[in-house]
């Protein structure tokens, strides 16, 4: 695997435009499969992710044209309803493509989902509400079967707000007969883009945002050209990286109430924030403050962003607590950054971080995506240089990343693997 070799002490200062949103490109990658037709997508990242879901659509033989900046897929002609196993272990998303195929076929195979270890991620919600849709599940060697004659709609109330679940659950239901009414449902933005690309191609979802979703079937779908929103999380990244550095940044395409949680927490260490429309300066301090957080579901503070913060925070001036409640192994990375000399301590969901004056460049390993996105950020603070391997799972989700650094003044490459 590639390795991102980073020579760290430059102030980041300049522009960067923030990419399409990777967990909003999935399921609408995924609700592609339900509109018997042409979609066109536009800012799906170039990322691996959305590159493994494209060849699993492709798998199951829907036509996929791609010119710069648009996906063009075609849906009209799927000949297979399984998710090939060697693709469905590369991410946990992939779980979702099989709602679309369900609501399509009323029938569809699949094995357990891989993805980053940051917690066992059962899909018990995903398959329980399945079965309240009328659905037929077979567990049967790793493999699970679904069908069922007809999906009928239903009332399902999550025992937590799972993303995915909310995502699979409406997938399913488009094309149910009467009402499937959705309680405690995840209240994420991408849940609202994914219900935005829905409702565009014909569906009818309301309360997308909010924990109740209602989702009334209908019988067919129209094709569509849809815009994917920004990705709230490489924006709070790309936030953070600079702020590590003491420097400045204008940052484009973001949405503003997407990244509230974030911005609101950096303001707390000194960052200076000037909002726009939709863009947003950040002028960071000499040194930062440290800071508390709890990571919530949304409209809480990110768990996906826990790690990139964490990562500032090791040279904030202070103790700063760090609560993860989502995911109950997503502290993985910090043994990394105690090798380029953080301080800190880990107790359950708990982590205690004493600022330090300086961090030092290492060898290091990315454990997870966004746990190798902190390492990136200390590493461009860090006296030395950095080798950050393991890089693959960092280009699963930010796209470009090393040239968006570069162009703010990063000094950092990519070694090939051997
Ligand atoms: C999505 C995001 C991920 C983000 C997470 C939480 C995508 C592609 N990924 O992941 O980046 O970190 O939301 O914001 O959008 N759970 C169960 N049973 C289930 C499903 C989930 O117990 O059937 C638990 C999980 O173990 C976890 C919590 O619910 O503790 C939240 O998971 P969930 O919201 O489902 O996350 P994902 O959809 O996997």
């Amino acid at each position: 695997m590639p390795s991102y070799i980073i020579e760290g002490g430059k102030r980041l200062e300049g522009e960067a435009t923030v990419s399409g949103s990777k967990n909003a490109s999935l399921p609408i990658l995924a609700a592609t499969i339900l509109n018997n037709g042409i979609t066109k997508l536009y800012n799906v990242p170039e990322i691996r992710d959305t590159k493994i879901t494209q060849e699993i659509l492709k798998f199951l033989g829907c036509k996929v044209k791609k010119s710069k900046g648009k996906i063009e897929i075609n849906s009209k002609n799927i000949t297979k309803k399984e998710i090939p196993e060697h693709l469905m272990h590369q991410m946990r998303s992939t779980v979702i493509l099989a709602g679309a195929i369900l609501a399509r076929f009323k029938e569809v195979t699949f094995s357990y989902p891989g993805g980053c270890d940051i917690g066992s991620r059962p899909i018990d919600l995903h398959l329980s509400g399945f079965e309240k849709l009328g659905i037929n599940i077979v567990k049967n060697a790793g493999f699970i079967v679904c069908k069922c004659d007809k999906i009928v709609g239903a009332n399902i109330n999550l025992d937590f707000p799972s993303v995915g679940a909310t995502e699979n659950i409406i997938l399913a239901s488009v094309f149910a007969e009467g009402e499937t009414n959705i309680t405690n449902a995840a209240m994420e933005p991408e849940i609202v883009d994914l219900a935005n690309c829905l409702n565009k191609m014909g569906a009818k979802i309301e309360g997308a945002g909010t924990s109740n979703i209602k989702i009334i079937g209908v019988k067919r779908l129209n094709e569509v050209s849809y815009t994917i929103m920004p990705d709230r999380i490489e924006a709070g990244s790309l936030l953070c990286m600079t702020a590590i550095t003491g420097g400045k940044i204008k940052l484009n395409n973001v949405i503003l109430d997407h990244i509230n949680p974030i911005v609101n927490k950096l303001e707390e260490t000194g960052c200076k924030i000037v909002k726009d429309k939709s863009s947003i300066l950040l002028e960071a301090p000499k040194k930062l403050k440290a800071v508390d957080i709890k990571t919530m579901p949304y409209p809480g503070f990110p768990t996906d962003m826990q790690s990139v913060f964490a990562s500032i925070l090791t040279v904030a001036k202070g103790t700063s607590i760090i609560v993860e409640n989502i995911f109950e192994n997503r502290y993985k990375y910090m043994s990394e950054l105690k090798k380029m000399g953080a301080k800190i301590t880990i107790e359950g969901r708990t982590a205690v971080i004493k600022g330090v004056r300086k961090l030092t460049g290492a060898k290091v390993l990315s454990t997870d995506l966004r746990g190798g996105a902190a390492l990136v950020s200390a590493a461009l603070v860090a006296k030395g240089e950095t080798e950050i391997t393991n890089i693959d799972y960092i280009l699963r989700g930010y796209e470009a990343l090393d040239e968006k650094l570069r162009k703010l003044g990063a000094n950092i490459k990519i070694k090939e693997g051997d």
